[in-house]
Formats: C-alpha cells, structure tokens, sequence
C-alpha cells in the first residue's frame, strides 16, 4: 500500500493522476505513513473541510515552519489578511497590466530566435521575479537569494541534486526569512511607492506589530513565485498536449480566461496543503482522531468525476469556476488575481509568438505538494 503514493519517484510524478484515481476510488481517506498524514482526495470532502475552519486547522501543521498567513487561524488571521488584501484586489492588479505586459513583451524579446527555445528559465521564471522587484519593490541586490531559495524549496529536479533531508529545508526557510527581515529594513530607509515600502513602513509596524509585517512576507516570500511559475508552465504543457483546445484558443482569444481555469483545475500548481485537527472528524466511514494532520489534495478533486465529467480532458470551455486550485474559504489565495493577470499577459504572447509550438525536453519536478516543471523547452518559429 504505501508504493502508492511515493513523492520522491519520477514514476509517481508521470502517473500522478492515475494514482489520484485510486486514491479516490478505492482509499478516499488514506493515510501515508511515510509522512504520518492523512491524504483527502474527493472534491465533496476536501471543500467540506476548507469550510470546517474551527476543526481543520491551519496553525502547526508541517507547512507552518514559518509564520505565514497559512500558519494562522482566527482573529489574527482574519486582521492581517484584512491588512494585505486591497494590495492584491482586482482593481489594483488591473492598474499593474500595462506595465506587467510591457516586461512580458521585453521576456520574449530577448529569446533567441532558434527552432528550439529554452521557456523555463528565460521567461516563465523570469515573469513573476520581475513582477515582485520591479512592481512590488522587492529589494533587487537581494532578489537573486529569494529565486534560489524559492527553486530549492520547491522540489527537486529529477536529474538534479538527490533531496536534502528535512532539516536542510528548515535552513533554506530560516534563511528565507532572514531575507525578508533584510528587505524590510533595507525597504524602510528607501521607501518608494510600492507593497514592500508599505510593509515595511514604521506605521504598519505600529498598527501590525514586527511579527505580523514578516508574517506577511514570509508569505509572499513563500507563495508569489513559484506558484504562478507552475501555472505559466502547466499550461505552456496542456496547450502543447492538446493541440485542439489551442486552436480554438487562437480563433477565439476571449476564451482565454476560462482556459487558465482549465489550466489550474487539471494542473493545479499547488496540488495539496495540510491542516490540524482540533476534533475528531468522520471522511467516508473512516474516524480521524483529533490531533493528526490532514492533506487536502487539491488536485485530486479536481479531478473527480463526481464533480468534473471527463476530468483528464483539458476543455477550455468547462464551466469550472469552483475548482480548487486557489483553495476555498477563509485562506483562499490572496494572490489570485494576480496569478490570473499575469498569466493572461504571458499566454496571449506565447499564443502570438509561438501559435503551434510543440513541447521540447520537459519533465515533472519531484515534490508532494507542488506541480511543475523542473525543465521546459519548446520547438516553434517565432
Ligand atoms: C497560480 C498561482 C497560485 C496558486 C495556485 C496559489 C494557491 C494558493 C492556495 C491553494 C492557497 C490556500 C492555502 C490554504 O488554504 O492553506 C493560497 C493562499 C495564499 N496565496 Fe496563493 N497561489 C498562487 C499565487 C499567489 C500569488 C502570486 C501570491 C502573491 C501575492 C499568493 C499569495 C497567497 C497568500 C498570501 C495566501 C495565504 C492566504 C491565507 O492564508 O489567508 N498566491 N494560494
């Protein structure tokens, strides 16, 4: 039984799907031992449990090594989160655009023009480092250490180095957080108009206190980039494996929003996070005591056919809008509209420069939580 869900094998990472199908047909509550955690794949299940907050805790599980708004529950929550939103709403992203599609342009500028282009690390990545220095003022002589630090903590390249134990992941987080402490006090002495001189600012400090202010770094540090790199990725993939839904993307590029929908629900970037129990809880008949941890595997439900007719079949036009790629209720994702900004920017390029590309070297990155690339080249003339 435990052969069936092995994070660290390339084999897992090539059939997740097929192995999220018997998850949740045949062990809709299964716990791994390996990481002692209880994995919930049907969709019913894991959007119950999102809305079940005071049960379903976010505090002290194993994501909450740092303090983050995911590592928070109740009023503390609530106020912080209250703090950042308006920074990410849908108004204010919406007066970033003619900037962020400027710095998209000036990415696909500089790729060579070759049969055979390299996306991963000259565009895909590049979109959301840019994004955070350049539109959200992160320091840019710190920036570098944030990228490599953001790529470790991801995943591991399957050709790459074997991953470090888990202590070695505790480090690359306190070094994360020692940058963002850096930044803020750089930012403080060199405030601009942008979301880090506001973070960093003495009278959210007052208002906030120093622990919320990294809390909400830490938390950006965490969750802006590597995030939005997966989606832009995935979907590069999805675009390439179904020719078809392409096609009718380029003859109807309005359906382009929906279609990163359909990008997030069958490739969703975040593919499973964990919460505490506080009760005992009943999933399927199964009894899961108070005290254990729970993984809600995203993606799993959104792939059930409960919820999703076909779900292996990428369809641009799926009414979709509940999957649960940005999770659901009172964590759900403060950055969605961005993520959706910016891949709404990078797909009309690609789709404009690269109409019929197909995929070039690519593989999956080994991880338990997140899917993407760790390499990524297409063939296709400019
Ligand atoms: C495609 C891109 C993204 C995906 C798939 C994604 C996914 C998620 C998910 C699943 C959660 C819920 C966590 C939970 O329930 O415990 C979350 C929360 C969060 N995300 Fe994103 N995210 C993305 C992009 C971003 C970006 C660009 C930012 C930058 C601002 C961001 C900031 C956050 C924050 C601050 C939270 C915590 C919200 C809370 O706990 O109240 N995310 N994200």
């Amino acid at each position: 039984m435990s052969a069936l869900v092995d994070v660290t094998d390339t084999n897992y990472h090539e059939n997740l799907y097929a192995r999220y199908r018997v998850l949740r047909n045949e062990h809709p509550v299964y716990h791994d031992a390996q990481r002692n955690i209880w994995m919930i794949t049907r969709y019913d299940d894991v959007r119950a449990l999102l809305r079940n907050a005071a049960v379903a805790c976010n505090a002290d599980t194993g994501h909450s090594y740092l303090l983050s708004l995911t590592s928070l529950d109740g009023e503390r929550h609530k106020e912080l989160r209250g703090a950042v939103m308006p920074f990410f709403s849908q108004t204010a992203m919406a007066s970033m655009k003619p900037a962020l599609d400027a710095l998209v342009a000036e990415l696909f500028d500089r790729l060579p023009n070759q049969p055979e282009v390299e996306l991963l690390n000259s565009v895909i990545k590049r979109l959301p480092q840019k994004f955070v220095t350049e539109l959200l003022g992160f320091p840019k002589h710190l920036a570098p250490r944030w990228y490599e630090l953001g790529d470790c903590l991801v995943g591991q390249d399957p050709l790459g180095e074997q991953p470090g134990a888990p202590e070695v992941a505790l480090r690359l987080l306190d070094e994360l957080q020692a940058l963002m402490r850096e930044a803020l006090h750089w930012k403080r002495n060199k405030p601009e108009d942008d979301f880090f001189s506001w973070l960093s600012d003495s009278q959210t400090v007052q208002e906030h206190g120093e622990d919320g202010v990294i809390t909400l770094a830490n938390n950006i540090g965490l969750a802006a980039l590597d995030t939005t790199i997966n989606l832009l990725g995935n979907g590069t993939g999805l675009l390439a494996r179904f020719p078809e839904q392409r096609k009718r993307l380029l003859d109807k590029p309005e359906l382009l929003p929906g279609a990163i929908e359909e990008m997030l629900r069958i490739e969703a970037p975040t593919q499973a996070l964990p919460r505490r129990l506080v009760a005992d809880i009943d999933v399927q008949g199964v009894r899961i005591p108070a005290g254990e941890e729970i993984s809600l595997v995203f993606a799993a439900a959104n792939h059930d056919p409960a919820k999703y007719p076909q779900p292996e079949m990428f369809d641009i036009q799926r009414k979709n809008h509940d999957h649960l790629a940005f999770g659901f209720g009172l964590h759900k994702c403060v950055g969605q509209h961005l993520a959706r900004m910016e891949a709404i920017s990078y797909f009309s390029e690609l789709l404009r420069r690269y109409p019929e590309y197909e995929l070039g070297e690519h593989r999956w990155l080994l991880s338990h939580w997140a899917r993407g690339y760790a390499a990524l080249t297409i063939h296709g003339s400019a």
